[in-house]
């Protein structure tokens, strides 16, 4: 094999490799969205009671994100993490977040409800859902499929058979690909040590060949030589 030859497939063992580490951690590389799955107040913190409270997330350093929806305490109301205002924030490592729920004042700072450090491994339930639960003030559930450990990345909930299904044949289609591509070296490396074969006999029998006339040439003096 030539060193191009060698160059080749090197490039293809490395794409192999880059190929296999995105299918293995995509959770590593892709950004995991958090949405919110569904909110229960156990209590407003406003003085007089009429006022509807306006209950917003907050991740710090990030976009507030208020839920316009919710009003009522006692109440459960869920979302399907389509809402114009989804999601609450993205992780795009390992890395956790200071995020909190609070409830928008007027005429005094923000009244918090709570506040905690939210964190990709917090999705460890199969279903990507996380509870947070507190007793006086509220329960709230996350959802970010992506950030749940070892299973494959998915966007939706009703499908995550076919997104399986659909990254197998993902996995599948580039070990095709790189079998070609090894194959194609194979190939290429064989048809040019061929050809560097061929070329070599030729040129060994040139030499030959010249060899043999430098004889005749000697032969020739010596033929003079003798006759002399
Ligand atoms: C925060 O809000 C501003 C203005 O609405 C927007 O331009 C920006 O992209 C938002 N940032 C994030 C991280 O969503
Ligand atoms: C909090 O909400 C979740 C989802 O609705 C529910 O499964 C869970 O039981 C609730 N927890 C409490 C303590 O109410």
């Amino acid at each position: 094999m030539s060193i191009r030859e060698l160059g080749s497939s090197r490039v293809s063992v490395n794409l192999f490799t880059f190929c296999v580490f995105l299918s293995c951690f995509p959770g590593l590389i892709l950004s995991a969205i958090v949405t919110l799955d569904s909110i229960v107040i156990y209590n407003t913190h406003e003085l007089i009671k009429a006022v509807k409270p306006r209950v917003y997330f907050e991740c710090r350093g990030e976009n507030k994100t208020e839920f316009p929806d919710v009003k009522e305490k006692n109440v459960t109301y869920k979302f399907n993490g389509e809402e114009s205002w989804q999601p609450l924030t993205e992780f795009s490592g390992k890395k956790c977040k200071r995020c909190g729920l609070y409830e928008a004042d007027t005429f005094k700072p923000d009244d918090k409800f709570d506040e905690w450090e939210l964190c990709p491994s917090d999705f460890n339930a199969s279903d990507g859902k996380y509870v947070r639960f507190n007793n006086k003030e509220f329960n709230l559930t996350f959802w970010c499929p992506k950030c749940v450990p070892g299973s494959p990345a998915s966007n939706s909930p009703t499908a995550p058979h076919k997104e399986e299904k659909e990254k197998g044949m993902h996995i599948v289609l580039i070990l095709l690909i790189v079998v070609a591509v090894l194959a194609f070296c194979i190939v290429v490396g064989f048809v040019a040590y061929k050809y560097w074969q061929k070329k070599k006999r030729e040129h060994d029998q040139a030499r030959f060949l010249k060899l043999f006339e430098d004889g005749d040439d000697i032969e020739d003096e010596m033929g003079l030589d003798h006759i002399i």
